[in-house]
Formats: structure tokens, sequence, C-alpha cells
């Protein structure tokens, strides 16, 4: 029999309620992209009681993760509560009954990751976690695809948007506490902050691009972290006074002599791609034998960046389960074009060598005021 591929939601936080909406109100966009057909059967919390935002059918809570994880309709389970218990159960179970599941948890997979990943192959499911390190920027996918014909020698980069965050506040004059509260009023931060701002989490995320960019079976309390926690407003102050900016930084290198990984501040020259980055932004630098060096910047944390990955892992787990079950199809294909316009027409061009235009990254920034502007 034909039926629609049934997914079940752990989660309607700051995470899982922006992947909820997503799910259903962008349901024929998403549809048409991975080609069959979903249904959001039920979104498990702590407290189906508590009020949630009005664009979700409340209809669709339930306190009971395990009875849902169960349903025989789902064929897909996704994780967003986080914590390294309730969260390991649900998908432990999961994956015994060879569901596919996406989940956003660092901790999880920074701590029982190879095991996790060895039960999901030995009950043919996948577990896919690109939300798990670095929100939006989809470095799990570069290094677990892209890359793979490669051998990475290094990496490094700025992993932890809250961290940065409370930085870049400090630097235009924020205290330490204010700036934290900010970061946890904005959801980018983890349910215990410490998690953040002591580098626990920036090690998590590196534990896990280890074991994709190394192969290594690395767990996070194998990497030596330290956080920003004792970085002071003065601090802050002089090191721009001397031409830096304070940056917690996560890097790791395989060597012939062995793996070597760390967290910690560092002061990172201000011409550097690491201390151009702001706020929640996240950026990782990886340094491949045949590739070279590559760079991926972009929003590290917060709801709508971070379910843009979980989604991503939706869409390709959908794809996955179209090709191998009798699910009800939708044709996956392009929309008509549209007409064409020329991109570079309205854009200023230099005085000095007027045949040039100026490049500067608005329109692609705002694309839709770009346009009324150039209309008007
Ligand atoms: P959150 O806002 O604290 O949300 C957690 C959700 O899980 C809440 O809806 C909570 O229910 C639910 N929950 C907790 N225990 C549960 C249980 N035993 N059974 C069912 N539901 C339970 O957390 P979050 O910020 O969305 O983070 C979720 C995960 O994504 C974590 O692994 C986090 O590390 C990861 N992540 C977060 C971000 C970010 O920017 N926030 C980015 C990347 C990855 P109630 O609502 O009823 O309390
Ligand atoms: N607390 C995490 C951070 C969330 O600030 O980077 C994204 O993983």
């Amino acid at each position: 029999m034909v039926c629609t591929a049934g997914i079940a939601l752990l989660g309607c936080g700051t995470v899982g309620a922006s992947v909820a909406e997503r799910l259903l109100h962008e349901r024929d966009a998403i549809e048409r992209r991975c080609g069959v057909r979903y249904e959001l059967r039920a979104i498990a919390v702590r407290d189906a009681s508590k009020p949630r935002p009005g664009s979700i059918d409340p209809r669709l809570f339930t306190n009971d993760a395990r009875a849902l994880v169960n349903d025989p309709h789902v064929d897909l389970v996704i994780e967003c509560i986080g914590g390294t218990t309730q969260a390991a159960d649900l998908i432990e179970n999961a994956l015994e009954r060879g569901r596919s599941v996406v989940t956003a948890n660092k901790d999880l997979l920074a701590t029982q990751g190879p095991r996790l990943q060895s039960l999901a192959a030995a009950r043919g499911a996948r577990l896919r976690y690109e939300a798990a390190a670095c929100g939006a920027i989809p470095v799990v996918r570069m290094l677990d695809d892209a890359l793979a014909g490669d051998r990475i020698d290094a990496l490094a980069g700025v992993v932890n948007g809250t961290c940065n965050a409370i930085l870049s506040a400090m630097e235009n004059g924020a205290e330490f506490a204010e700036a934290l509260a900010d970061a946890q009023a904005q959801g980018y931060a983890e349910a215990d902050p410490s998690n953040d701002v002591e580098g626990i989490d920036a090690a998590h995320k590196l534990a896990v691009l280890m074991q994709l960019a190394f192969g290594l079976a690395v767990i996070s309390p194998r990497v030596r972290h330290s956080g920003i926690a004792a970085v002071t407003k003065r601090d802050v102050a002089r090191a721009q006074m001397l031409g830096y900016r304070i940056r917690l930084v996560a890097a790791a290198a395989r060597t012939p002599a062995g793996a070597f990984a760390g967290v910690a501040p560092v002061l990172v020259p201000q011409d550097h791609p690491f201390a151009a980055i702001s706020g929640p932004e996240n950026i990782v630098r990886v340094v491949a034998r045949d590739a070279g060096p590559l760079i991926m910047r972009g929003r590290g944390a917060g709801g709508p960046a971070t379910a843009s990955a979980v989604l991503g892992d939706v869409v390709s787990s959908l794809r996955a389960l179209g090709e191998r079950h009798d699910i009800a199809r939708t044709a996956r294909a392009l929309e008509p074009a549209l007409d064409v316009a020329p991109i570079f027409a309205d854009l200023p061009r230099h005085p000095e060598l007027p045949r040039y235009t100026l490049w500067d990254n608005t329109f692609l920034d705002a694309p839709v005021s770009h346009v009324n502007r150039a209309l008007s």
C-alpha cells in the first residue's frame, strides 16, 4: 500500500519550533524537493500543556515521546530535545527499529556518536546530524561527502555562536553577564550556558568534526578545552588596542605523530577571517591534502539557522526513504523559468573606472529591497 512518510518530532524549543513551522507551513515546497509526501505525526515535548507558537496545531503535542517513536507509522525521527539521557534512549530506540534519525544533538554525538553510528549501520538506518556542528554551515556534509575522497590534515574555526556573540558584544562595550543574557534570550545558548562559556560545546563540536575529518572515534572528553568565562572587558579592549580580537578557537590536526586538538580563547589578528565574524556567526577552515584550504562562514546558532540544517537532513532522509519504500510520490520537478533580468545593470559603477560595477553584498543579502529600490 502506498503511504506518506511519517515524521516524529521530539522537542519544540528554539530549534524544534522552527523545524515544526517549516514542516507544517512549507510542506509543498519541501515535498517537491524530496519527491515524497510526508506527514508530521506528532511533536513530543516535556510539558504538552505549555503555551506554544500559535502557528502550530495544539493537537499535535504529546508528552509521550517513547510512544511516538514506537508509532508504526513513523519512518523518520527528528530529535531536538538535547542532552545525553532521554535523547539517547529515544534515538537508540528509533535506530533499533530501523527508523532514520536526524538530530541536532552534539553532546550525544560527541560522547556516543561512534556507538550510535554502529547501531544505525547494523539496523540499516541512517543517523544524520548536520545541525550538530556550526548551525547552518554545511560542514558535516563538506567533510562526510564533498571531501570524502581527499585527506583532511587539519581544521580550525570558531564553532560556538554564544561565545562569539558575547565577545562581539563586549567589543562594543557590553558586560559579560549582559551579553550572555542576550545570547540566551536570542536562543543561541545551551540549556546550561556553562556548556557554551566553558568551551564544552565547542569541544563537543570539535570531536564530531574530528570523527568526520580524520575517521577517528574521538569523543569530547579527550579534547582539552578552556572557555571565555574568565575573559574581561579589559582583556577585550587591550587585545583590540594591540591589533587583535579574542575568539574562542577550536583546532585539530592529524599528523604522523598523532592527533592534536584543543579549544581555547586566543588572540586573532584583526585582519584574520576568524576576527571578521560577529554575533552568533561561526567559521571553519579545513585544510585538505589535494583541495587545499577551504573556508565556510555563517550563522552558527539560533532557531531558524539550525532548522535550516535539520531540514536539509530531513530532505535527504525522505529522499532515501522514497527510494527504498513505497511512499506516495510527488514530482521532483523544476518550476517553469521566470524571465531572467540582468543582475549588474542596476549596481553603481566606479566614477574613475566606469566600465566596472562596484561590488557589494547588498543585492545578495537583501534582493527584494534591492529590486524594489531599482524599480522605484
Ligand atoms: P530547548 O529550547 O531547551 O528545547 C528543548 C525541547 O525539548 C523543549 O521543547 C522541551 O519540552 C523538549 N524536551 C525536553 N526533555 C524532553 C523529554 N524528555 N521528552 C520530550 N521532550 C523533551 O533546546 P534547543 O535550543 O531547541 O536545543 C535542542 C537541541 O539542539 C540541543 O541538542 C542543542 O544542543 C541543539 N542545538 C541548538 C542550537 C541553538 O541554536 N539553540 C543550535 C544547534 C544545535 P518543553 O518545551 O515542554 O520544555
Ligand atoms: N549553543 C550553541 C552555540 C548552539 O552557541 O553555538 C549551536 O550549536
